[in-house]
């Protein structure tokens, strides 16, 4: 920015205030306190709040330096959903998917996809109402992001993304103290560490609001994503790897004129479907025994930010409330209480053939009878099918693998 807050400083020093007793005493947090050190932006309602405890005039604090120009926007490029590598995403299956939808369903103004992972597939119907779900925190927060109907400032994110992709960061943080030359260098660790506590407090001083929130954290989290020393999950990272792709954010391309009654959450689909309606619910929950709260975990905690402890040589946290039963022996008792408690007209189901090809962990964990039996009680059942090549963790040879779509139209009492 072009401006000093120099002047705030020699306040500090001549009343003999240290930088920790005016984080405490005015409420301002340490990565403001870092932003003024820096000259960078800092919210008006901030520097109202430092004038007040301070009893001074705004332009004590700060001043306009001629000349200097501010970080250029132009080099911070766009990104779309389908670039995250996560397992089962249904970004290659879409065209599927919409003619399934187009060419059997009528008249369907609302969609829910009550398993969201990504958002793909609520991406493909974004001219009708959507309603997204996910159990991860993190795919809650890049579904809002996609999906939210807030507005969002795309000149004042690209300011700030090309600000964070310009920093060097040595700090030492909650990042690099966990996580140093494992999934990511010491020094990414640290940029990831300072910027997840930036857009923090950014949130907390007002500065940007909770869709642009959402946006800067999933522009984090594709970053990160992009550059992680793993084989695309967080089961384990690449021992003695070299460093040599480093941290730089995009903007997400999320639209601005959302549909108003889109709605997003963060819940188990078992318990949403008791309270949500849509005319076409889309069902895509895991297949098999792999929790995405183990293999995503690392992206989960930087979403979550409760920056808790982690073990173990994955540097994992504490997950046992994130589970989800449709990875375990209960995924069939599960699919059928979920199935009885959902409203709509249209159930769409995705699920592949694997129940008995694959290795014990990726067989998946619902028969074709129970998926035959509790689709005929709701209604009128068809199926659908394609090839399509899984992601397997590389040891079973799978052949004759194909995506099904179940639809069932639903009749009602
Ligand atoms: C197969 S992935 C969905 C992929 C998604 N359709 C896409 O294209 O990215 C399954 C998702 O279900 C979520 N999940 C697992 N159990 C859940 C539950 N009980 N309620 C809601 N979401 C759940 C997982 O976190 C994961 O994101």
């Amino acid at each position: 920015m072009p401006v000093s807050y120099e002047g705030f400083w020699n306040i500090l020093a001549d009343k003999s205030i240290s930088p920790s007793s005016i984080s405490k005493l005015a409420g301002i947090s340490t990565s403001t306190l870092k932003r003024l050190r820096q000259n960078e932006e800092v919210s008006l309602s901030t520097l109202c709040k430092l004038c007040s405890f301070l009893d001074c005039d705004l332009g004590k604090l700060v001043c306009y330096i001629p000349g200097e120009e501010p970080v250029t926007n132009k080099k911070v490029s766009t990104f779309n959903i389908g670039s995250r590598r996560f397992l089962g995403n249904k970004y290659k299956l879409l065209s599927f998917i919409t003619r399934v939808v187009d060419s059997h369903c009528e008249d369907v103004r609302s969609i829910a996809d009550i398993f969201s992972g990504t958002g793909s597939v609520a991406s493909a119907f974004t001219d009708r109402q959507v309603i997204t779900n996910d159990l991860m925190y993190s795919s809650y927060l890049c579904n809002y992001a996609c999906f939210g109907s807030q507005k969002y400032r795309k000149s004042k994110l690209l300011g700030i993304i090309a600000r964070y992709n310009a920093l060097y960061s040595s700090e030492e943080n909650y990042m690099t103290e966990n996580f140093a030359d494992t999934y990511f260098s010491r020094e990414d660790c640290s940029k990831i560490g300072y910027i997840r506590e930036d857009i923090e407090s950014r949130f907390s001083d007002n500065e940007i609001n909770q869709r642009e929130r959402a946006i800067l954290i999933m522009s984090l989290i594709y970053a990160m994503d992009r550059i992680a020393n793993t084989c695309g999950h967080y089961d384990a990272f690449i021992r003695n790897s070299v460093f040599d792709r480093h941290l730089i954010m995009s903007l997400p391309d999320v639209g601005n004129s959302n549909n108003p009654g889109n709605e997003c959450f963060n819940e188990d689909a078992n318990e949403l479907v008791k309270r949500i309606y849509a005319d076409l619910v889309y069902i895509d929950p895991p297949y098999n025994s792999r929790q995405y709260c183990d293999t995503y975990h690392l992206l989960e905690n930087v979403a979550r930010w409760e920056k808790p402890q982690v073990y173990g040589v994955a540097r994992k946290m504490d997950r046992s409330k994130m589970k989800s039963l449709y990875c375990t022996r209960s995924a069939e008792s599960a699919f059928k209480d979920l199935i009885k408690n959902i409203s709509a007209r249209y159930i769409l189901f995705s699920y592949n053939n694997m129940s008995q090809k694959g290795d014990d962990r990726s067989n998946a964990r619902i028969s074709d009878t129970v998926i035959y039996n509790v689709f005929n009680e709701k209604g009128r059942l068809t199926v659908f099918e394609e090839e399509y090549r899984p992601f397997t963790t590389g040891k079973s040879d799978i052949k004759d693998n194909a995506e099904r779509l179940f639809l069932c139209e639903c009749c009602h009492d």
